[in-house]
């Protein structure tokens, strides 16, 4: 339901997110559990979380960082390597421990190096895979240094992506934070079977923000943002309602320090804003009827779990307290909150933020 100053929509779900570990899981946590019901948290931890005993230890951490009873639900997920085992998948699916696989190709982004190197090593994996119906959610970019970072991504679908989709028809696959028109066209041509989550922040900033007035380390991640025709294409998708399409924040917090430097990670952190940012994009594609859809309904859907049963209100107004500069991390860290402007339009009124704890 949404009228002019009011929507009213399902809780919504995160289906990417990085927690990290420690303080900083401590730190960043509230920010994803006072909005959303579920998140598909990441494995990309050092060492990463490689079998199912680890992605529930990972959970217990996770578990112990929120207040108790808090009713947020991480799902949990294992880095594929080319060495997992098949049998401990299929156990950690059936029991429920483990919601989905994660792809990196070896060297793509932070804390990949002991990712796939090539799809063909893990045939069997992806067979097991396919025949329980367990998600691979794909980090789908190329690592060759000799294709260009603009491209990477149009090129994983060509000659990664579509290779292994026509070796194992029957793999359900998310192409996580999609930033192409090629990956929208993909994802749109091919039927059941694939859909693509969908950052905020690709919705907002095209290559240029990179750049503005000089060199912009908080508005780098990986996949890096696009010509403005990607960012067009991107918030088509996501506004159309097709059920192929949803929120996948990617919120990535990495301390300051270590993005303002000789080399700097990747990754943005919007866990605080990304709802009220959504929103905003929603709003200006006249789309707000569809906003449910993309953060609530469609995820679910795929992932063939039912819709959180409870929602949350946005109203119109400013969002302070969506868009702290930075939230301070124990141990004397800080990490910027993603900004691009202009700010959101929307805020939380009801369905937790701002019971939830914050820093
Ligand atoms: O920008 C990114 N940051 N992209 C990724 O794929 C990983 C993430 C991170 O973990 O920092
Ligand atoms: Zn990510």
């Amino acid at each position: 339901m949404a009228n002019a100053n009011r929507i009213e929509i399902v809780r919504p779900d995160d289906w990417h997110l990085h927690l990290r570990d420690g303080a900083m899981l401590e730190a960043v946590l509230p920010y994803t559990a006072a909005i959303y019901g579920r998140a598909i948290v990441m494995p990309n931890l050092a060492p990463p979380v490689r079998a199912t005993a680890e992605a529930k230890a990972y959970e217990s951490r996770i578990r112990a960082a929120l207040p108790d009873g808090h009713p947020f639900q991480p799902l949990m997920t294992i880095y594929l390597t080319d060495t997992t085992d098949a049998a401990d998948l299929r156990a950690g699916f059936e029991s429920g421990a483990v919601t989905a696989v994660k792809l990196y190709p070896a060297g793509a982004t932070t804390n990949s190096e002991s990712g796939v190197t090539d799809t063909t090593k893990v045939a069997a994996v992806l067979d097991v895979m396919a025949e329980i119906g367990m998600p691979l959610l794909v980090h789908g970019e190329v690592t060759d240094p000799e294709v260009d970072v603009f491209d990477r991504e149009a090129v994983f679908i060509d000659t990664v992506l579509d290779p292994m989709r026509r070796r194992h028809p029957r793999l359900r696959v998310v192409l996580e934070h999609a930033t192409t028109a090629r990956a929208v066209d993909y994802v749109m041509a091919e039927g059941e079977g694939i859909a693509a989550s969908i950052t905020p922040h690709h919705l907002i900033i095209n290559r240029n923000a990179l750049f503005a007035g000089g060199l912009r380390p908080h508005m780098y991640c990986l996949p890096i943002a696009k010509r403005e025709k990607h960012r067009l294409a991107l918030r088509r998708a996501a506004c159309s309602g097709d059920a192929r399409f949803f929120l996948g924040t990617d919120s990535a917090p990495h301390p300051a320090r270590l993005k303002e430097t000789d080399c700097g990670c990747a990754g943005i952190f919007n866990a605080p804003n990304a709802i009220e940012y959504t929103a905003r994009v929603f709003e200006e594609e006249g789309a707000l009827e569809r906003l449910e859809a993309f953060c609530s309904l469609n995820g679910p859907g795929f992932y063939r779990l039912p819709p959180n049963e409870d929602r949350i209100v946005l109203e119109r107004g400013d969002a302070p307290e969506a868009m702290p500069e930075s939230i301070s991390i124990p141990g004397g860290d800080a990490v910027r909150v993603f900004r691009a402007d202009p700010v959101p339009l929307w805020r939380i009124a009801a369905g937790r933020r701002p019971a939830g704890r914050t820093a």
